[in-house]
């Protein structure tokens, strides 16, 4: 008998599902995986408003295939021009979970984003009231500060003096890369501040970005650091701590568009997360932590249920990572890290 692990659905606190025909693409492989998704909203143009969250909920729900049940979890994305009562009307009616913050520039489809935190304060102020979760991604924009270091600067510079003024705000410090960022988010109360983890980043460090050659596949925002970050990112996920939370990050991009001049950021990973996390977990010796990270600690911190459905997981022969998913916009490539992925669902 293969060992097995039977626990409650896991849900991704953070994907980007896209629309149209990447969206009919990649849904598939999310909701076969996770019960409730947060989804990001940095479409073009963004999703900016409760009326465009709920027009896209509806575009995902269209295009879910037959027998799956999933939930889509929306966003906002926060702009100079956020109007405080759109939003949080949006949160008390049950249309937003919560509300992204892009840094402007930071990322991929972040040029409408915030361009000076200031600009915001009475949205923040506003949500605070509300209790409604501000998602960060947290790197800073300056290009005088370098790559590898615009995450820990971020926390320093902007995200301790934001919290410090709207002290009752709840917040997701969004894929965390460093051991600053653990240490940080270790040290606040987890009903307020929380962070999630994606597989690649537990996964690879930043020499794969460059082995042998250069690997637009491995490149994503915030970009992979080195070693001792990736240590302290698989001892964060793997310590069970209500803190931390699965979010995979998957941000799929056709081949055409990451391998290029200037190839974009982002790493479709959904058909392999949960495999890629469990290998991680295995590793590590912490599989009895998995159920902590990937089924309860985010519904706890979202003041969700967790998901009365159960999963059963069973350890197999490797499977090979099945390369590409096809698009009617192009192909796109599916994260495959440099683990034997043993673990695959065997029952929902
Ligand atoms: C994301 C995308 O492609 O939308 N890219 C990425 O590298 N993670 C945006 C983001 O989450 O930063
Ligand atoms: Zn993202």
């Amino acid at each position: 008998m293969n060992e097995r692990l039977t626990i409650p659905r896991p849900d991704d606190w953070h994907v980007h599902l896209r629309d149209e025909a990447l969206l009919a693409a990649v849904l598939g492989d999310t909701a076969r995986h996770f019960a409730r998704a947060i989804v990001m909203p940095n479409l073009r143009p963004p999703v900016a408003d409760t009326a465009a969250a709920r027009a896209y909920r509806e575009r995902i729900l269209a295009a879910l295939p037959e027998g799956l049940a999933f939930t889509p979890l929306m966003t906002a994305y926060l702009t100079d021009n956020t109007d405080p009562d759109d939003l949080v009307g949006g949160y008390r009616d049950g249309v937003l979970t919560a509300a992204k913050l892009y840094p402007a520039g930071a990322t991929t489809n972040s040029d409408a984003g915030v361009t000076d935190i200031s600009h915001i304060d009475a949205v923040l102020a506003a949500m605070a009231d509300a209790g409604m979760p501000l998602l960060v991604h947290g790197e800073v924009v300056d290009g005088a500060i370098d790559i590898f270091d615009r995450e820990a600067v971020f926390i320093e510079q902007v995200l301790a003096p934001l919290r410090a003024r709207h002290p009752a705000l709840r917040v997701v410090l969004e894929h965390i890369t460093t051991a600053q960022a653990v240490d940080y988010v270790r040290s606040a109360d987890p009903a307020l501040l929380g962070a999630t983890i994606t597989p690649h980043h537990l996964a690879i460090n930043r020499n794969a970005i460059f082995q042998g050659g250069i690997r637009p596949h491995m490149y994503c925002l915030p970009v992979a650091k080195r070693e001792h970050h990736r240590q302290a990112l698989v001892a964060a996920a793997c310590s069970g701590d209500a803190h931390f939370f699965l979010g995979t990050d998957s941000a799929p991009h056709t081949v055409d568009n990451k391998e290029s001049a200037c190839g974009c950021a982002g790493i479709y990973n959904s058909p392999t997360a949960l495999a890629t996390y469990l290998a991680v977990f295995e590793q590590a010796g912490a599989l009895d932590r998995f159920e902590a990270f990937a089924s309860r600690n985010g519904p706890r911190f979202y003041g969700l249920p967790v998901n009365a459905a159960t999963v059963t997981l069973e350890r197999t022969e490797p499977t090979a990572a099945d390369g590409v998913r096809h698009s009617a916009e192009g192909d796109i490539c599916v994260f495959a890290p440099p683990l034997a992925l043993h673990w695959q669902v065997v029952a929902a």
